[in-house]
């Protein structure tokens, strides 16, 4: 099975016959490909378009003209793309998320400010079906203080909607699913909410275990209560806890401690705890993901390996969000797909979960290798959906244009698909498999 978008590569004027003559050499000629018979990056082997040609076409023999008769044959020449930087907003392009929607979703990190931007939000309903925000439905966003102090209780916040209702709203509206991020993190959740009497003055003491358990059991209900009535269907994955391994940080089990307020007032069963809740009030399609970056660093690795079994055992945990903010060359994507691998060997779902590769350069060959970088990650999942070898089921980009991603403090970051004109760059063709874009 291979990717579809025919129309899209229609449109871009793939030459017919040598996508045929591909198809013929890639499959083993004549062979439907299935998965689990593409052959693996390490072998070498290129991806193929699908054409819309059937393998009996083009291995119709022909006829074999003599010599004297023959003209010099020609081919058509093949037509690979050479312009990678087409503007979304004047031209029709084709959709990642239909090419890729017999494999996985593809999903963008938005935030409001940018989705009210109506040429984004274009961009966004042709591109993606599922979206996460990338701060609204933080704890820092949810959760109102002084609503709190007004109406809440010691183990009970109020929580307030308004950053992110839009945001679902817009998934409502263009069918577009959303993945919840996040419930339980160690950032992006103010002090307060881990002190007595929700003090935020600098002699507040620590909340005891007793009572940040209710609170956390009362934020992860409030927050699915508020999202699963007001917005039925559409969140479909949370990431119930973000970044809680931290090897070398003093955690029992390599957990994170040091600037974890949650360990340090529940202890290390608090990711424990977070998924007990969260199976608790999520509705039953909902799936629960234990999130992290760097994850195929060995010890991290190995760490989180340890702590998603044991939440599988509990019967909590449905997969693993790889966060996968990636260097040029680090990982190398042998560490990389082995990670994968290896978690896909749990059983559980994997989620790529905010990709993008920092690059610190614009020069149009440096966008050309990025380009490179993006289409080996996305054979590489192929190969690994086909292969049975991970079921992947999302692969999320973190954010829409360079002059926006996170990465751009210093404003000399490209990590992204889109220059801030919304014009594609070669990233975008790369995961679209375009020839143009070398695979090595
Ligand atoms: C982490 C978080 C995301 C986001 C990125 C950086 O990976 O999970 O929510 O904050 O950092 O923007």
């Amino acid at each position: 099975m291979l990717p579809k978008n025919l129309k899209g590569k229609m449109k871009r004027g793939a030459a017919l016959l040598l996508a045929g003559v591909m198809v013929c050499s890639f499959t083993g000629c004549g062979d439907k490909e299935e998965k689990g018979d593409t052959p693996s990056l390490t072998q070498g082997a290129e991806p193929t378009d699908d054409a819309d040609v059937t393998p009996e076409a083009t291995l119709e023999p022909e006829a074999t003209p003599s010599p004297e008769a023959t003209p010099t044959p020609t081919e058509p020449p093949k037509q690979v793309r050479t312009d990678f930087y087409i503007s979304a907003v004047d031209e029709e392009l084709p959709s990642m998320y239909e090419y890729w929607e017999d494999y996985f979703s593809i999903g963008i990190a938005i935030t409001r400010s940018e989705l009210i931007n109506d040429l984004k939000g274009d961009l966004i309903i042709q591109q993606f079906n599922s979206m996460t925000c990338g701060n609204e439905m933080k704890p820092d966003a949810l959760l109102d203080r002084e609503a709190t102090k007004a109406g809440g209780t010691e183990t009970c916040p109020v929580l307030s909607f308004k950053s992110c209702d839009s945001m679902l709203q817009f998934c409502v509206d263009n069918n577009i699913k959303m993945r919840g991020h996040t419930l339980v993190w160690h950032s992006q959740t103010p002090d307060w909410f881990f002190m007595e009497e929700y003090s935020n003055k600098p002699d507040a003491v620590f909340a005891s275990r007793e009572v940040m358990l209710e609170r956390m059991e009362n934020y992860i209900r409030l927050v699915m209560e508020y999202v699963n009535t007001t917005y039925p269907g559409v969140v479909y994955a949370w990431d119930v806890v973000n970044e809680a391994i931290l090897p070398g940080d003093g955690g029992e089990d390599n957990m994170r401690m040091s600037d974890s307020l949650w360990y340090q007032t529940v202890g290390p069963d608090f990711v424990e705890k977070a998924f007990e809740y969260a199976r608790k009030y999520a509705d039953p399609q909902q799936k629960l993901f234990y999130n992290d970056f760097n994850t195929y660093e060995p010890a991290k690795r190995l760490a989180i390996l340890k702590l998603v079994e044991k939440l599988k055992e509990q019967g909590t945990i449905d997969g693993i969000g790889m966060q996968s903010h990636i260097g040029m060359s680090s990982p190398t994507l042998m560490d990389y797909e082995d990670t994968i691998r290896q978690f896909g060997q749990t059983g559980l779902e994997i989620q790529i979960t905010e990709l993008d590769v920092n690059l610190d350069s614009n020069t149009e060959a440096d966008f050309m290798k990025e380009g490179t970088r993006y289409k080996r990650l996305f054979f590489t999942f192929k190969n690994l959906v086909d292969t049975g070898a991970a079921n992947i089921t999302n692969v999320t980009i973190w954010g829409l244009t360079d002059e926006n991603s996170w990465l751009n403090k210093d404003g000399k970051r490209y990590p992204l698909l889109f220059n801030q004109l919304l014009e594609t760059k070669p990233a975008f063709w790369g995961i679209l498999m375009d020839d143009g874009i070398p695979l090595y």
